[in-house]
């Protein structure tokens, strides 16, 4: 197939670029170049004839009008992703979530061709026992999560007016290589390779569903390929654990002992637990292949071989987001 992958030079996206590429499909990228997305994520895949990169936002219809000519399918990973940011900043987040769901929409509705909308468990909100389903109420506590589940019904009612060819895949937390270090492992990672201290929010026992990249990435491609026009799929990790008992992890690989960890304020509206029942999506013949253990020893890795494609993160803009969120600076 050819593709529109939306986002494709952020963490999710370029991963997914790899694996269709392997997959023998066609990719046109379409990335505005946020602070979170970048070229170097697809370094790998700039040469191949099958690869094209327009630079441009989902909300720019002359940009997306470009990007978008003969493709078969478009893929919709573009999206401010940062729950903290959404705190302090929500304008990006209902712009892009809002006005540029509806651009695509509206562009693969006249072409007739499939949408698939990328999104997350965080619609739901938070559940203390038991799993969403996909029937699941909608209940979203951040600028964030509120702006992802907009885009969602926007994306479905598309489906119930006009027919449109639409699908949703819901994913738990990711991890794995190139995610931004602003989220908690690649956060924690670095803090601890570089002996800074770990900053856990509240009492450190809020439970993630953590889900490697590649495995998401292969449900997204599933999905496109085997889901049925109008449904939703849930795309939930195999483990669930809270936040301290990652940290903890983490300082283990890297080697430091406990002492930094340090407690923190609490993120205002903090979701407890995050929990996808994914039974729909394995019945569609998708499951996932790594657990957690292994997944993070795999992750630690990467990012101790990788301080070219980190360092300039973390001696750049991302030192004053940190200040303004922490309170304190990083070290050197
Ligand atoms: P990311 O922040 O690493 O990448 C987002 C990408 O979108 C970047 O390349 C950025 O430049 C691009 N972008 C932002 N605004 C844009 C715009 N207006 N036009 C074009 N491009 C724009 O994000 P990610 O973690 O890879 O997440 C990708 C998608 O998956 C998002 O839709 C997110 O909501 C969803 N998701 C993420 C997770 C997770 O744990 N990271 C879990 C479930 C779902
Ligand atoms: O659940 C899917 C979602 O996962 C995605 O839709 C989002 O795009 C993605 O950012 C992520 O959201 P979270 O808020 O769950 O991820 P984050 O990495 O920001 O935080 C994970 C948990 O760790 C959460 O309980 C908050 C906590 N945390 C986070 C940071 C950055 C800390 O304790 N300290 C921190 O410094």
């Amino acid at each position: 197939m050819k593709l529109l992958v939306c986002g494709g030079a952020g963490f999710i996206g370029s991963t997914f670029v790899r694996l269709a590429l392997a997959d023998g499909d066609e990719v046109v990228v379409l990335d505005k170049l946020t602070y979170a997305g970048r070229r170097e994520n697809l370094t790998e895949v700039e040469a191949d004839p099958r690869f094209r990169f327009v630079h441009g936002a989902i909300d720019d219809r002359t940009a997306v009008a470009q990007a978008i000519d003969g493709v078969e399918a478009v893929v919709n990973f573009a999206a401010e992703t940062h729950v903290d940011r959404s705190i302090q900043e929500p304008d990006a987040f209902v712009h892009t979530h809002a006005l540029g769901t509806y651009v695509l929409l509206e562009a693969a509705r006249e072409r007739g061709i499939r949408h698939l909308q990328v999104s997350t468990d965080e619609v739901y909100g938070s559940i203390a026992e038991g799993s969403f389903t996909e029937d699941s109420p909608l209940h979203p506590s951040s600028p964030y999560s509120a702006t992802k589940a907009g885009a969602d019904l926007l994306v479905g009612a598309y489906h119930e007016t006009f027919a449109a060819d639409v699908v949703i895949c819901r994913g738990s937390n990711n991890y794995g290589p190139r995610q931004h270090p602003e989220k908690l492992i690649p956060l924690m990672v670095l803090n601890a390779i570089a002996g800074d201290p770990l900053p856990v929010y509240g009492d450190g026992l809020n439970v993630r569903n953590w889900l490697f990249v590649e495995d998401f990435a292969a449900a997204i491609g599933h999905v496109l390929r085997h889901g049925g026009a109008g449904e939703t799929y849930n795309v939930g990790g195999p483990d669930e654990c809270s936040n301290i008992e990652v940290v903890s992890a983490i300082l283990r690989l890297c080697g430091r002992d406990e002492s930094l960890i340090e407690y923190v304020s609490d993120r205002p509206g903090h979701d407890r637990r995050y929990s996808l029942g994914s039974e729909k999506v394995r019945a569609l013949g998708w499951s996932a292949r790594v657990r957690f253990a292994q997944g993070l020893e795999r992750t630690v890795t990467w990012y101790r071989e990788n301080a070219w494609w980190w360092e300039p993160i973390r001696s750049g803009a991302y030192r004053e987001y940190y200040e303004r969120q922490y309170g304190r600076r990083l070290g050197p």
